[in-house]
């Protein structure tokens, strides 16, 4: 199976392992990225056993219009059943970098809302420790120079993202080179620099439920086994 098939996989079996939380009247938060597509589009299939989805991206949500599944403004709804992301890394305590597609601050968003965050991930996400995937920062673009001697002063490479913009109007820093020895504390001190709008580092608040390739199969790890 290539890396794509297990994406197609892991995409189908949340659409699947999601069912016992839905009802006709629960939303659904959707992630980005190449493994949350897959997801999108193994919900169409479902479409009709819930009542919306909430989208972390305009790609996303473009997405979920074309399969015919009516998205909602977080603004409209009051708590999504759950959320369905994939990530750049996860670790055992399901902390993750994510970002890779420049939609990390309203996926952070969107989770929040979530009552469970499922992290779908294959095998080359699985780390042991968080940083060799430089870590995406979203910056108010004013900010960018300052923003960036602040995060080379915690010990990173701040390279700026050419010819992306989010769809918030901000620019992304990816910081390599971070050496990250409380993840949650990392999590914190980027956030506090002023024009810092979100960092990529999910920890304070991490994936609940991983589900992941293993051999032609799927795991579901939960962040209380780690
Ligand atoms: C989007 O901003 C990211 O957080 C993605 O969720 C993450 O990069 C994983 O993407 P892939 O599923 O394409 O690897």
């Amino acid at each position: 199976m290539d890396q794509e098939q297990v994406k197609a996989m892991l995409g189908a079996y949340a659409a699947h392992y999601i069912d016992k939380y839905l009802t006709l009247e629960s939303y659904v938060g959707i992630g980005t990225g190449s493994t949350a597509n897959h997801f999108i589009d193994a919900l169409a299939k479902v479409k009709h056993r819930f009542a919306g989805a909430v989208a972390s991206s305009n790609a996303s949500a473009e997405r979920l219009r074309q399969h015919g599944i009516s998205v909602l403004e977080l603004t409209q709804v009051d708590e999504l059943v759950v959320y369905v992301d994939g990530a750049d890394e996860i670790d055992p305590q399901l902390a993750m970098i994510k970002g890779g597609g420049g939609a990390l601050t309203r996926e952070k968003i969107v989770a929040s809302a979530a009552q469970q965050f499922i992290c779908i991930a294959d095998q080359s996400k699985w780390v042991k420790q968080l940083g060799s995937f430089p870590l995406p920062v979203e910056v108010i673009p004013m900010a960018r120079s300052v923003v960036g001697r602040a995060l080379a002063g915690l010990g990173g490479k701040p390279v700026y993202r050419q010819g992306f913009t989010t769809d918030n109007g901000n620019i992304i820093l990816d910081v390599s080179d971070l050496k990250i020895a409380s993840v949650t504390e990392m999590e914190t001190a980027i956030n506090q620099i002023p024009g810092v709008v979100s960092n990529g580092l999910f920890a304070l608040q991490g994936a609940d439920v991983l589900l992941m390739d293993k051999a032609d199969s799927i795991q579901e790890i939960t962040a209380h086994q780690a």
